[in-house]
């Protein structure tokens, strides 16, 4: 399967990115561990994964030069996503931050640069410092991360802040809250919902029903998992793998279709929202 077969969704501004990408939280710690995670995400470039996430605070800047190491000479072909931490989400501090991922990246644009999750500074601070990022061509589009849906209406109100164009949050079968109303909140705006952990890092991979139905479709509980948020429109799943066949089985996921008998065994497992929750954050 080449880049072109991966499925994707429409930002706001119409430009569409792969529903699947690759995370890099914990990487970029162990200096020896370094060749290894950026050969993991060459290989799931290769495969058509070629949205990639990572941010300042990831191993204090190390996940950000492993993605400049795996991206060079393939900048190109990779939407690059990268957060600013909320401690320096000041209009100046944004600017600065987004100067050193810029360097640590080894490139002239991040595609997505996101804030974290909700700072000391107002959003609007935040927001203008993104709007100036844009213009002066440093980065593309800008968004927010573990923003619940009084956190987007609030941004909604700030000036400029109807450009946000992703929302970044916890979403696996373990954690389905944003089901209830971020999800349908964001749906009718085009907002993509970006599903960080989607495998909450391992913790339900020996769930029964994930066994059950990964053996029925002969395929791993991970991708079922991961199958389960890409049959969803407007979301984006961003797994984190430097294991080599980790990153095949994610990247097969796409094509698994799971049928209405499989679904009803995991809604079982995994029930869906009845009431509001408190979004949740890792
Ligand atoms: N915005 C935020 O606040 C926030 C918070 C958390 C995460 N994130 C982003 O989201 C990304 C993903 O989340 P995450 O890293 O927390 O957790 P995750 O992707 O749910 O899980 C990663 C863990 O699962 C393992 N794994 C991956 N694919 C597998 C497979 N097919 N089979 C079995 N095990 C597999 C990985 O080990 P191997 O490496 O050995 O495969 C790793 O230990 C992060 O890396 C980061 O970029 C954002």
């Amino acid at each position: 399967m080449s880049e072109q077969d991966v499925k994707t969704t429409a930002l706001p501004s119409g430009e569409r990115v792969p529903v699947l990408g690759q995370g890099t939280w914990f990487m970029g710690e162990d200096g020896r561990q370094a060749q290894k995670e950026a050969d993991a995400l060459r290989l799931g470039i290769d495969l058509g994964m070629t949205l990639i996430d990572t941010a300042e605070m990831y191993g204090s800047g190390g996940a950000e030069e492993v993605v400049g190491d795996a991206i060079s000479g393939r900048r190109d072909r990779v939407f690059l996503v990268s957060k600013v931490l909320p401690s320096n989400a000041s209009h100046s501090g944004t600017l600065r931050a987004c100067e050193r991922s810029l360097k640590r990246l080894k490139c002239e644009t991040i595609d997505l640069y996101l804030l974290h999750w909700r700072s000391g500074y107002g959003l609007e601070e935040t927001v203008a410092a993104f709007e100036q990022l844009v213009e002066a061509g440093k980065i593309r589009y800008w968004g927010v991360s573990n923003f619940d849906t009084n956190d987007m209406e609030e941004l909604g109100s700030v000036p400029g802040g109807n450009a946000v164009a992703v929302n970044q949050v916890l979403y696996n079968l373990t954690r389905r809250g944003i089901e209830f109303d971020l999800l349908p909140w964001c749906r009718p705006r085009n907002i993509p919902i970006m599903a960080y952990s989607p495998i909450e890092q391992g913790r339900m991979l020996d769930h029964p029903a994930l066994h059950r139905v990964a053996k029925e479709c002969g395929t791993t509980t991970a991708v079922v998992a991961l199958a389960f948020l890409l049959r969803n429109d407007g979301v984006i799943a961003i797994p984190k793998s430097s294991t080599p066949q980790h990153i095949r089985d994610n990247r097969s996921a796409l094509d698994l279709r799971l049928s209405a008998e499989h679904l009803a065994i995991l809604e079982d497992a995994f029930p869906g929202p009845r009431r509001k929750r408190r979004l949740d954050m890792l």
